[in-house]
């Protein structure tokens, strides 16, 4: 896709001027439409959150906050670790608190980067990883995901690799598909590290909303892995607070320190009363956990239900809250084209997800839509949906 160059700024950043996030947002905002593209909800977390941020405001927490993060969230942090994933991490040596899970990427890739070297990146990809991969001096190598379960070819990872690659980046749950990477294809991307001496960054934000009795394996802990993986999450998609920004990364203390290095002149330090929110989040009970993928996973089957009705080829998903349809059976090709119709055509804003591929044909008949939000803007949403076709 040609983009038109934007002044002034750095060649490594030319072509990353406007997200489709943002454009889509505008048109929903324009036109009224039901915004299901971008992926926020639109109710707020649990009120534990509220009152720990609140109280630590009160009680005069207002002032830088150490590097690494409070204790108090390093701690929580490790203790959820252990809880839910049976990892052990040290909380004053091995977790890193940061500006949302954006900020850990971006500091991670930074640090582990020489101009040059290679990343593997799974297409469709979270579109920041382009922009701290490009940023790093760095080149994205993609091996794409595949409807209809968005699997991958081991062929094709083994194949991207080469003597400049230092990273393999993963991403599951997955957005924008929702795929749920299995243990056999984290055992398969493990098992390539390991060959190679890479080392894996994850991002595994949407950790707790997995539904279908699927798991979720976090790649640290599989054999081989736990010391050469960067474990990144973060508090907005578990506790519903994307606003508040709130990440972590853990890691064996060298790569801790590295990332470290660079996160400190990013943002020096992220907000103290959110990491107090934070902590108070990951000390919930089982059943918060249990409760909200319960509820997400019949959001999605309401959205989903009305995708198929509405005549589009629905793709399986089992984790975050996004779910991809083919549009072809619309008599649609370009997702781009539909997406940028779709408000004006029936109300509803969508994202194409042709944006987050290198291979735009691979993806280009792909659109994501987002069930995290209330039942009855779900409901309004189907209905107009399936004015699409009558
Ligand atoms: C896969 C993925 N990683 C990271 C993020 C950003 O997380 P945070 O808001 O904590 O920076 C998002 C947000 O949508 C995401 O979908």
């Amino acid at each position: 896709m040609d983009r038109p160059r934007t002044p002034y700024l750095v060649e490594r950043m030319q072509g990353f001027g406007t997200t489709i996030f943002a454009e889509m947002s505008a048109l929903a905002t324009a036109t009224g439409a039901i915004n299901l593209g971008q992926g926020f909800p639109d109710t707020d977390g649990p009120a534990e959150l509220v009152e720990a941020a609140i109280a630590a405001i009160r009680a005069g927490d207002n002032q830088y906050p150490p590097g690494i993060g409070i204790a108090p969230l390093r701690d929580a942090v490790a203790e959820h670790q252990e809880r839910f994933w049976g990892l052990s991490f040290d909380p004053d040596t091995e977790v890193l608190v940061t500006a949302g899970a954006t900020e850990a990427i971006a500091a991670t890739l930074l640090a582990l980067l020489e101009v040059g070297d290679e990343v593997i990146v799974f297409e469709p990809y979270y579109d920041s990883y382009a922009a701290s991969i490009a940023l790093a001096g760095a080149q994205r190598r993609c091996v794409t995901l595949r409807p209809p379960d968005y699997s991958f070819s081991v062929d094709a990872l083994r194949a991207a690799v080469t003597a400049r690659t230092r990273v393999v980046l993963v991403n599951s749950p997955h957005n924008p598909t929702g795929k749920v990477l299995s243990r056999a294809e984290l055992e398969a991307i493990a098992a390539v590290c390991v060959e190679h001496d890479l080392i894996a960054v994850t991002d595994e934000v949407y950790e707790h909303l997995v539904y279908d009795g699927c798991e979720h394996v976090p790649l640290a802990t599989l054999a081989g892995m736990r010391d050469r993986t960067v474990t990144i999450s973060s508090a907005g998609k578990s506790f519903s607070m994307t606003g508040w920004k709130t990440g972590w990364v853990c890691a064996r203390p060298e790569l801790v320190s590295a990332v470290r290095t660079v996160k400190q002149f990013l943002t020096y330090v992220h907000g103290a009363p959110f990491q107090h929110a934070a902590a108070a989040g990951l000390r919930l009970p089982d059943a918060y956990f249990e409760e909200l993928a319960v509820e997400m996973a019949s959001k999605r089957d309401l959205l989903a239900g009305g995708l198929a009705d509405a005549g589009f080829v629905v793709y399986p998903q089992s984790g975050t809250y996004f779910v991809t349809v083919d549009i072809r059976p619309l008599g649609e090709t370009d997702g781009l084209a539909f997406c940028r119709s779709l408000p004006e055509r029936c109300g509803v804003v969508a994202v194409p997800t042709a944006v987050f591929y290198d291979d735009a044909e691979a993806g280009a008949p792909l659109v994501r839509f987002m069930f995290g939000k209330r039942r009855e803007v779900l409901e309004e949403a189907v209905v107009r949906l399936k004015g699409l076709t009558s």
